[in-house]
């Protein structure tokens, strides 16, 4: 009973549905803590269990997600969507309240970013503080962009990605909004390159642009990659959007990262990719596999940005 009436009276859990639920400072703090020595962390998730739920396939998350859960001390628990059933076996609000009785975190990767609202909101409303993270939707990458900028950290150094610029060709899709808001969070001004329909909303760059950095929006990639520190692209046809592969092909053309755009970006210009990749797509091969791609470091740092993330929702690791 003790333990019910602690758990009643405990402040909301901060959730993580998108990066700005950070902050600035928050996001700073998880990025001083992903570049921590692991040894030095708090084993703070020990004895305790983190729930990974995947409604679409994953690689890096579901690897990196699990290995900094044990990297902290915790036990993961890997599971597909259709074994709990969001919204269909039973309601997200019962699908997270119930897993809130056994994990620390909860981490889901939903087709509509609603699911994660609605989980959310429900842990709150019962004053249960369990977080929700965010492990990709059909509105934001959270995870990835802590990676990233994890990444652009380790090529123009802590302190040197303000004033910095990153130029994004492709679909404003999840992957761009989580990346745009997280560099503009770190100072970095921003460009966005899409086709006609494929671009921003107005209340998308109002948010990222409500964060001080600078953000273009175009539908030439060539003005969006002139001079840019950064490169970044990812798929034209992202998860669920299957049905419309054929027409978004079509409507992309001309929007590959290639050795032609890359030649009007810095000269020391880094080109980032979420992956998967779809080589001859949105990114050349000599691009993706060429001596200015960082794509496996930011792979890499999916796990040491997970790390982060964890430790600093679970307190012991804060800096
Ligand atoms: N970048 C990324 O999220 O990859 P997965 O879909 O393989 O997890
Ligand atoms: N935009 C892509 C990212 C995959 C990691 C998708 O949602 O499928």
């Amino acid at each position: 009973m003790a333990d019910v009436r602690r758990a009643a009276a405990s402040p909301p859990a901060v959730h993580v549905l998108d990066v700005d639920d950070l902050g600035p400072t928050g996001m700073a703090e998880v990025l001083a803590l992903a570049e921590r020595d692991p040894a030095t962390l708090a084993p703070t998730l020990a004895g305790r269990g983190v729930a990974l739920v995947f409604e679409k396939p994953s690689n890096r998350t579901r690897n990196s997600s699990e290995l900094a859960v044990v990297a902290l001390g915790g036990h993961p628990v890997y599971i597909q969507g259709h074994e709990v059933g969001i919204d269909t076996r039973e309601t997200a609000a019962d699908v997270a309240r119930t897993l809130a009785c056994y994990h620390a975190v909860l981490c889901v990767r939903v087709l509509d970013h609603r699911s994660l609202e609605r989980m959310a909101a429900a842990l709150d409303r019962a004053g249960v503080a369990v977080p929700v993270v965010n492990l990709l939707s059909d509105r934001a990458h959270p995870c990835q962009a802590l990676a990233d900028l994890l990444t652009l950290r380790q090529c123009f150094g802590a302190d040197g990605l303000a004033g910095r610029s990153l130029a994004y060709v492709g679909d404003a899709n999840n992957v761009w909004r989580s990346l745009a808001l997280a560099a503009s969070m770190a100072g970095m001004a921003t460009r966005v390159a899409s086709p006609p329909g494929y671009g921003p909303s107005g209340e998308d760059v109002a948010l990222v642009r409500s964060f001080g950095g600078e953000l273009l929006v175009t539908t030439d990639p060539a003005e969006a990659a002139a001079g840019a520190d950064a490169l970044y692209t990812d798929v034209w046809t992202s998860m669920g959007q299957e049905d419309e592969a054929e027409l978004r092909r079509a409507a992309f053309a001309g929007y590959a990262v290639d050795e032609e755009l890359l030649g009007r970006a810095a000269p020391d210009a880094v080109v980032l990719h979420c992956l998967p990749a779809h080589r001859g797509e949105e990114i050349s091969a000599a691009v993706v596999d060429g001596p200015r791609s960082v794509v496996w470091r930011q792979a890499a740092n999916r796990l040491h940005a997970m790390r982060g993330l964890l430790a600093w929702l679970t307190g012991g690791g804060r800096p």
